[in-house]
């Protein structure tokens, strides 16, 4: 049943096709998590930071003010900062305050718009930084300018993104990056803990609606980008915390029995089928430092809240 269309496609866009093609075609209809992030989709990211449901930013934001005595202690001076999906550049900030320049901030983003327009405000802010952006997908092989090579480096990915990738492939990708960026190369990430499942689902569930929003644009995108047919207002947003898997899963379920085209394929719904559109899988410390030794890293310290909701990690 499936035939992809030809069409006057960019790279990006025969990607977005071909994996909503192939996600739609399983028998547990899905769209990877990564197609959220257009504009739109940043922009309503930035929206769920600021909920009240959404604790994990605030949270990571007063690990890092509160700590931010010894994270800094750990960093050599001269040190290359390496943020993975730097997006608005908020919580790199707390650290950019506390250094001693002269260093070096590599941001690495795929939305082109946010990195060189955050990238450009900060070095208003911070003068004696010298600051490198980076355009790539850090997914995949990214390449840092040639004279940050021999630095030392620490990458900085905050916000617990490692929790969208399934634990196989988060171990796979921090091992990837101890791989490339070489031994002079040290790791501060966040990562969401598991916790009380109210908690968990109200973070995905939001009274604003602001989540169902940023969940429902992925269809708008297809529509857009891709001539999709998709009737939003059919589908309904829900996140339910799967136990057995260790995540929050977000879905779109079908409102009824309907059929959606993209590009001459054709896709059934019924009532009830869901597209799983994004996992945030949550750890316990133990399995953080499981998931960091498999990986090849060592667990140098881990700080937490005192509600235990969130950690920020320091691997060597
Ligand atoms: C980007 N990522 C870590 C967020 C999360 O919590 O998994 C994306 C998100 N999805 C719904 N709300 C936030």
């Amino acid at each position: 049943m499936n035939k992809i269309g030809a069409g006057n496609f960019d790279e990006h866009q025969s990607e977005f096709l071909r994996e909503i093609l192939a996600g739609l075609g399983k028998r547990q209809k899905e769209i990877p998590s990564k197609w959220f992030y257009n504009e739109t989709g940043s922009s309503l990211f930035e929206e769920i930071c600021e909920l009240e449901e959404y604790y994990p930013t605030r949270t990571e934001i007063r690990i890092l003010h509160d700590n931010i005595k010894h994270i800094v202690d750990l960093i050599k001076p001269g040190t290359s900062l390496i943020e993975l999906g730097s997006g608005n550049g908020k919580k790199i900030r707390i650290l950019l305050d506390v250094l001693t320049p002269p260093y070096s901030y590599i941001p690495v983003d795929i939305s082109h718009q946010y990195l060189f327009s955050s990238s450009k405000e900060l070095q208003n802010n911070y003068q004696d930084i010298n600051i490198v952006p980076v355009h790539a997908d850090f997914t995949k092989k990214f390449v840092l300018p040639d004279n940050e090579l021999d630095n030392s480096k620490l990458i900085f990915f905050p916000g617990s993104s490692i929790g969208n990738f399934s634990p196989s492939c988060a171990i796979k990708f921090m091992s990837h990056i101890r791989k490339t960026l070489g031994s002079d190369c040290n790791f501060l990430i966040g990562i969401d803990l598991k916790k009380d499942i109210q908690l968990l689902e109200a973070a995905y569930n939001d009274k604003k609606g602001i989540t169902a929003k940023f969940n429902s644009n992925i269809l708008l995108r297809a529509n857009n980008e891709l001539g999709a047919n998709f009737h939003v207002n059919l589908f309904d947003h829900k996140a339910i915390w799967n136990k057995s898997m260790g995540r929050v899963e977000m879905h779109l379920i079908s409102k009824l029995n309907q059929e959606v085209i993209i590009k001459g394929n054709k896709f059934f719904f019924k009532k009830g089928e869901t597209i799983h559109t994004e996992n945030s899988y949550k750890y316990t410390l133990d399995e953080i430092k499981l998931m960091v030794k498999k990986a090849g890293w060592h667990l140098k310290k881990s700080w937490i809240d005192s509600e235990k909701y969130f950690s920020v990690n320091y691997l060597t």
